[in-house]
């Protein structure tokens, strides 16, 4: 596991992106993972600022979205396909046909959707590299605390917390949807390669327990330390509660000096 403790959000955006671009240069045929939520809003924005400058190409890549809430439909303008689509996709150059995103407007036959899901990301060849946020729960995609360390896609219930912190992305007085389709954690460790950001002080706590703590179901981002590629870019906010930071910091000059190419 590799810490990049970076000065702030912005910072976290452009590292996170850098990372990202420079996987798409390397593999065109790409499967990205990919996450929604305030923090990779920076990421999204420097990717398309690539783009439109001419050096990143998304026309071969394909794409699996983690999660979507239950009972919106696709142009429904809180649901993750309108975000997605107004934050990133409408600003790069992906196929439409290569873009997946749970269908939060499915109304039976839950579990087979999900398994179809799975389907389509293993026939796509697997997630080459997973972008994750965190929740102040510690919850990746909305596998909530206690979400089987094992799960695959499925219908998650959402905590009155997560509930709670999404409100802010609806208009007053909207009901919060109380359900999502999301991967499971077992599905975000098939990936090859994991990123995850955190920012701000509310996610210290958990990315904490996350990095140091031990792996529980209770905080479903620390099963990522089962993971042996993965990369945590946070800021000095979302880093005030580890204990090691110097020690991370020492780690990443050794791995530039060492491996390099794990960075890239
Ligand atoms: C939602 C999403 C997560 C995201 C989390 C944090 O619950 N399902 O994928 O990581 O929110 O969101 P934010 O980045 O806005 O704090």
């Amino acid at each position: 596991m590799l810490v990049i403790l970076k000065e702030n959000a912005q910072e976290v955006g452009k590292e996170a992106a850098r990372m990202v671009a420079s996987a798409v240069r390397a593999n065109p045929k790409i499967v990205l993972g990919l996450a929604t939520g305030s923090t990779p809003l920076g990421m999204y924005e420097e990717l398309a600022v690539l783009h439109r400058a001419g050096s990143l190409d998304f026309s071969k890549a394909a794409s699996f979205n983690l999660d979507e809430y239950l009972g919106l439909a696709h142009d429904h303008p809180q649901s993750f396909h309108y975000f997605m689509h107004s934050n990133f996709f409408s600003h790069v150059n992906f196929s439409p046909d290569k873009i997946h995103i749970p269908d939060g407007s499915i109304r039976s036959n839950y579990s087979e959707y999900c398994d179809g899901y799975e389907r389509s990301i293993k026939s796509a060849g697997g997630i080459d590299l997973q972008i994750l946020g965190i929740g102040r729960n510690g919850h990746i995609g909305f596998n909530e605390p206690n979400s089987s360390l094992a799960s695959r896609t499925r219908l998650k219930e959402l905590t009155r917390e997560t509930m709670e912190d999404n409100r802010r992305f609806f208009p007053p007085g909207a009901e919060i949807p109380e359900c999502a389709i999301t991967m499971g954690i077992g599905t975000i460790l098939d990936a090859r390669r994991v990123l995850i950001l955190a920012t701000g002080k509310s996610k210290a706590a958990a990315v904490a327990k996350a990095i140091e703590g031990p792996i529980s179901a209770a905080v479903s981002a620390s099963a990522l330390q089962l993971h042996p590629e993965v990369t945590f870019i946070i800021d000095e906010d979302a880093a005030y509660a580890l204990t090691q930071r110097e020690y991370y910091q020492r780690v990443l000059e050794l791995t530039k000096k060492y491996t390099p190419e794990k960075l890239a």
